[in-house]
C-alpha cells in the first residue's frame, strides 16, 4: 500500500521532470555562427569539464578598449533547431571585464534584448562554467539569438566572451528524441537529461567528469583576467529543486 503511494509519487516526479524538456546545444553546434571567425578560438580535449568537452572564447588581441577591436565586434548567432520557450547560456565569469548584450529576434518585430553581466572580480581560473543568462518566457517558437559585446566601463574595455553551451528549455516532448539522432551534441544532452530525470538523488553530475584541469588561457588576456576554465558542470545534474521536490513527495507519501 505504502509502496504504491511512493510509486505514485515517483511517477508524479517523473512526469514533472518530463514536462520540462530541454535540449543541450554544445558550443560546437554547426548552427552557431561565430563572427568574425578569426576572433573566436575553440578549445577541446583540454576542456574536459566543459559541456561536450569544448569551449569557444574570443581572443583579447589589439586595443580591447576600442569599439573597432576584434573582441568588441565579436558575435555569436544561433537559430533554435526546434521551437522552445526558454534559453540558457553557459559560460565563464570574468574577473576583468564582462558585459554583453543578448538579443532574441533582433531583426524581427518583437525583439527581446537584455544585458548579461559576467563580471565577478573574485572569480578565478578554476571556477566552473555557470549560467550567465537564462530566459523562460519566450513564445514557443524558433528564435534567433545574437550575443554581442558591450563596453565594460568598470574595466575600461570589452571583455572576453565565453560560450560553453546553450540549452533550450520548454521544447516539445518529442523533439529531443528526434533531434538526438541528428547530432552528437543533442544526443549527449538527451542522455544527460534522461539520467537526471531517472536518477533519484545520488548522481548530481551524470555525464561530466569532475577532475579540474589546467585552464585554457587566452595568451593576450590581461594579467588580472580570470581565464576561462573548465571543470565539472554541476548545473547539468539533478537540480536541487528537483531533489527537494522528490523529497517532499516521498515525505508526503510516507505520512499518508
Ligand atoms: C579540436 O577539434 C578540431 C576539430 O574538430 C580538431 O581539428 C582539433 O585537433 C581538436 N583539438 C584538440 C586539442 O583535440
Ligand atoms: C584604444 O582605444 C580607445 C578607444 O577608441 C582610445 O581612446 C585609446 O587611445 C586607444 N589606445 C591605444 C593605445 O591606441
Ligand atoms: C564569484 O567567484 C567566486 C570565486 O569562485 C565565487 O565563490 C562566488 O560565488 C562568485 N560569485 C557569484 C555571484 O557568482
Ligand atoms: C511531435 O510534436 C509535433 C509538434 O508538437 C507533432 O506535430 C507531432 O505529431 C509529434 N510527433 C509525435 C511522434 O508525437
Amino acid at each position: 500500500m505504502q509502496s504504491a503511494v511512493v510509486l505514485a509519487a515517483l511517477a508524479a516526479f517523473a512526469g514533472s521532470a518530463l514536462a520540462q524538456n530541454t535540449l543541450m546545444v554544445d558550443d560546437n553546434d554547426p548552427l552557431i555562427d561565430y563572427e568574425p571567425s578569426g576572433e573566436w578560438t575553440v578549445l577541446n580535449g583540454s576542456t574536459i569539464g566543459a559541456f561536450g568537452g569544448t569551449l569557444h572564447f574570443t581572443g583579447l588581441s589589439g586595443n580591447t578598449s576600442s569599439p573597432t577591436s576584434g573582441v568588441a565586434e565579436a558575435t555569436a548567432t544561433y537559430t533554435f533547431s526546434v521551437p522552445a520557450t526558454g534559453f540558457l547560456w553557459m559560460g565563464y565569469q570574468r574577473s576583468d571585464a564582462g558585459l554583453y548584450q543578448i538579443c532574441f529576434d533582433c531583426d524581427g518585430n518583437n525583439p527581446i534584448t537584455a544585458q548579461v553581466d559576467a563580471l565577478n572580480t573574485t572569480s578565478t581560473g578554476s571556477d566552473f562554467p555557470v549560467t550567465l543568462y537564462s530566459i523562460s518566457t519566450l513564445s514557443f517558437d524558433i528564435h534567433t539569438v545574437v550575443i554581442s559585446n558591450l563596453f565594460d566601463s568598470r574595466h575600461g574595455s570589452y571583455g572576453q566572451i565565453t560560450i560553453d553551451a546553450f540549452e533550450l528549455t520548454g521544447v516539445a516532448s518529442n523533439t529531443s528524441s528526434s533531434s538526438s539522432s541528428s547530432s552528437s551534441s543533442s544526443s549527449s544532452s538527451s542522455s544527460s537529461s534522461s539520467s537526471s530525470s531517472s536518477s533519484s538523488s545520488s548522481s548530481t553530475t551524470p555525464s561530466v567528469p569532475t577532475t579540474p584541469i589546467a585552464p585554457p588561457i587566452s595568451p593576450l588576456s590581461s594579467p588580472t583576467a580570470a581565464p576561462p576554465k573548465s571543470g565539472a558542470m554541476a548545473r547539468f545534474g539533478v537540480p536541487a529543486s528537483a531533489v527537494a521536490l522528490l523529497a517532499t513527495l516521498l515525505a508526503g507519501a510516507l505520512m499518508l
